[in-house]
């Protein structure tokens, strides 16, 4: 048998005392040398060559195959084919190369070949680094997202996978959670449209993962914290976006660490099987988490788990052993194996063999798309008249930080981090864009008084602030815990009393925000004139600001989050938590309810330019409810405008939220024209969940649509409407 069809613990492995790993190592150094991995000859091995076939087809040859294969072969399919023995000799880093599982040769079936993401394909040296999630969460723009997927698609496929795991779309309930900047925001609506957007982009070529199922929004005790939440909380606020990408045919799931309400996500019966499985109707396979994404063989199999990655613990000859013990039944073996070989079929006739080469890898055209991203995800939250800066009124900028000279791409130890050819730090990008015409300097900041100095004569200063891949990401602890949950919301200290000190000696600071998740500005918001939030940026971020700050770019980006003014405002958090209740109010609901004065509301951001929004409008043909919104640009630059809907109720039976977020458009406006924004929503998306009858139920009450440019009362205008 061939090395990579063997099924191993790598349990066994993870018991072995150092001396004896190394020793097993080094046998199968030797081993590997006399007997390389084998792969099968094509890329689809017996799918190869097919041509596009209906559900019926697919579902056919899927059990054609599945009546060919032996109990061991199928449970092989459950399995990785990475054995952990030889993680120290994977080259050179972390899911450099896909990881392969249920590559079978002598049944001719290919595996799935796993790339990370999300902020691009995490394979090779040279992939395109977009703007984090969160970044892209801030564009509101579905079709930009589906572009971006499209580009991760056709280089997850250049670089040998057909698999891309990075449409995380966790709910960021505190932006404590260390993988904030893995997911597009807080409101439940907009995670489920952008996911579903990177989904339909990604599968133009490749299969997409849609993770963690389920209310996976802490990181430190993601391994042993149990999610307490009501049925009311689960299906309308942690479940919809999973549903949406559901819907927009995701190939497969990810289970989360957690537990919620007891079980494991991993071999969650009433998630999987029930939730997803029979009420979506999923098609698509689960799969877990890498390494205790299941805690028990048994458990797993019955509860819905399809594939165990990225080494066999529980499953391989531990889960044929439970079917021949009559633990499991081999139906679930079936229906399981039924669904990764279906996913295996569609894909194989999906996508442009000839599009598909390492050359494409960050090549031009995707750094651009990358700076387009990044443009389009700047949120100017601030702005005293200093922006756009006039080139011909300025002569000297001062650039204030150390992160003004990073590649601060985002997570770099964890599983998101990619790694693109270059990177343009903020400083490179303002040199660029200057020109000669504009003296630069530089003070990284480490001692306040000399950035002072330099800062004095400016006409400008800008500082780059914010956080690193130490302050925030996947909780990584070998030697020494770095990343993971945060500590502090707000900047460091010494950022804070940087700002301070640079105000003192020059009135026009501008300052930009890098980070995952929101930072708290209360403290020092006043001292600057501006204030951008650029995120984790991309390859391309440095030439993106520059463009934002010269006005070749016009802000259109929009919260995603609500930014609190104390962490007073925010939900419960403990980064240690065993048990954790997650309840109906976080983000905007809890600001709504409480009246707090946040500093900027969920939706926020400004432009150069100026909209008045009037005449809302609603109108119901059957079950579409439309709203429309009168919306000028009354400024002298074109520019594109997040128009948000959000609704109201009036006298329902149950707890409703002041007012929840149900659709939203983006409308391109040049200066002086005028436009119609239109947002149509369906009757069903009035409904609460109704835990005693187990339905969704749409009131026959008064409803408020509020439109228009963010969350807050003063930008929304009014109109009744009601079902009949
Ligand atoms: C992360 C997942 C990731 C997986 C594989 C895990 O640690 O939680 O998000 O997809 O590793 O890289």
């Amino acid at each position: 048998m061939a090395v990579n069809t063997r099924i191993f613990h790598c349990d066994e492995f993870f018991r072995l005392s150092r001396e004896e790993k190394k020793e097993f190592q080094s046998i199968i150094q030797k081993e590997l040398e006399e007997n390389p991995i084998k792969h099968l000859d094509t890329e689809w091995g017996r799918f190869e060559n097919l041509s596009p076939m209906s559900e019926e087809e697919i579902d056919r040859l899927a059990e054609e195959v599945l009546s060919e294969m032996t109990l061991e072969q199928k449970v092989y399919q459950m399995s990785c084919d990475n054995d952990a023995r030889y993680a120290p000799l994977n080259p050179p880093r972390y899911n450099f190369i896909p990881y392969y599982a249920g590559e079978d040769l002598d049944l001719n079936i290919p595996a799935v070949k796993f790339t990370d993401g999300p902020t691009g394909i995490v394979m090779s040296y040279h992939a395109t680094a977009f703007p984090v999630s969160i970044a892209r969460g801030s564009t509101w723009d579905t079709e930009l997202e589906e572009r971006v997927g499209n580009v991760i698609g056709i280089e997850g496929r250049s670089g040998g996978a057909n698999f891309f795991a990075g449409v995380c779309i966790n709910l960021l309930r505190h932006p404590a959670w260390g993988r904030a900047q893995e997911t597009y925001g807080e409101d439940t609506v907009l995670l489920g449209k952008m996911g579903a957007a990177l989904t339909k982009g990604v599968q133009k070529h490749m299969m997409a993962c849609v993770k963690h199922y389920a209310a996976n929004s802490m990181e430190n005790a993601r391994f042993k914290v149990d999610v307490e939440m009501d049925e009311r909380t689960l299906r309308e606020i942690y479940l919809p976006h999973f549903k949406e990408c559901v819907d927009a045919g995701a190939a497969a799931i990810m289970s989360a660490y957690n537990r919620v309400r007891g079980e494991w996500c991993g071999h969650h019966d009433y998630l999987l099987n029930q939730i997803l499985n029979g009420e979506w109707g999923f098609k698509g396979f689960v799969m877990s988490d890498f390494i205790w994404g299941i805690r028990d063989t048994v458990d797993a199999a019955n509860g819905g788990q399809c594939m165990e990655m990225y080494a066999t613990q529980f499953f391989g000859k531990r889960l044929v052993d439970a079917v021949r013990d009559g633990k499991v039944d081999e139906i679930k073996i079936d229906a399981a194996v039924k669904r990764i070989l279906r996913e295996k079929i569609r894909f194989s006739f999906v996508g442009d063999k000839a599009q598909y080469s390492e050359e494409k890898m960050g090549c031009k055209e995707h750094a651009e798309l990358a700076r387009e991203v990044s443009e389009k995800s700047t949120i100017l939250l601030k702005n005293e008249g200093l922006l756009p800066l006039e080139k011909d009124k300025i002569k000297k900028i001062t650039v204030v930080g150390r992160l003004a000279v990073e590649p601060n791409t985002g997570d770099l130890k964890g599983s998101s981090a990619v790694f693109p050819p270059y990177v343009i730090t903020p400083l490179q990008g303002i040199l660029n864009e200057a020109g000669s015409g504009i003296e630069i300097k530089y003070a990284d900041g480490r001692i306040p008084h000399q950035a002072q100095e330099l800062s004095k004569d400016a006409d400008v200063v800008v500082i780059i602030a914010g956080l690193t891949s130490l302050d925030e990401g996947e909780f990584i602890t070998n030697g020494g815990d770095v990343g993971g949950d945060r500590k502090y919301l707000g900047l460091h200290p010494e950022d804070e009393d940087l700002i301070e000190a640079v105000s003192k000696a020059n009135k026009n600071v501008i300052v930009v925000l890098q980070g995952g998740s929101t930072i708290i500005v209360e403290p020092w918001k006043n001292l600057a004139k501006a204030i951008l939030i650029q995120w984790y940026p991309g390859m391309e971020g440095g030439t993106a600001l520059a463009n934002i700050l010269f006005g070749k770019a016009n802000p259109s980006a929009k919260l995603p989050i609500t930014v609190p003014a104390t962490p007073q405002q925010l939900p419960y958090f403990d980064m240690n938590a065993t048990s954790i209740a997650y309840d109906y109010y976080h983000g905007y609901f809890l600001a709504d309810k409480e009246k707090y004065p946040v500093s900027y509301p969920f939706g926020f951001g400004l432009s150069y330019t100026n909209y008045s929004y009037s005449n809302p409008k609603v109108t119901k043909n059957g079950d579409t409810i439309t709203v429309s919104v009168d919306i000028s640009n009354t400024g002298k630059i074109a520019g594109d405008e997040v128009v948000q809907l959000y609704i109201g109720y009036k006298g329902s039976k149950v707890e409703r939220h002041v007012k929840d977020l149900k659709g939203f458009t983006k409308i391109h406006l040049e200066p002086g024209e005028k436009k119609t924004a239109i947002i149509e929503i369906d009757k069903e998306d009035l409904a609460y969940y109704c835990p005693e009858s187990k339905q969704w139920v749409v009131e026959d009450i008064g409803y408020v649509a509020l439109i228009g440019a963010s969350s807050a009362c003063k930008d929304l205008l009014k109109a009744d409407f009601d079902l009949k």
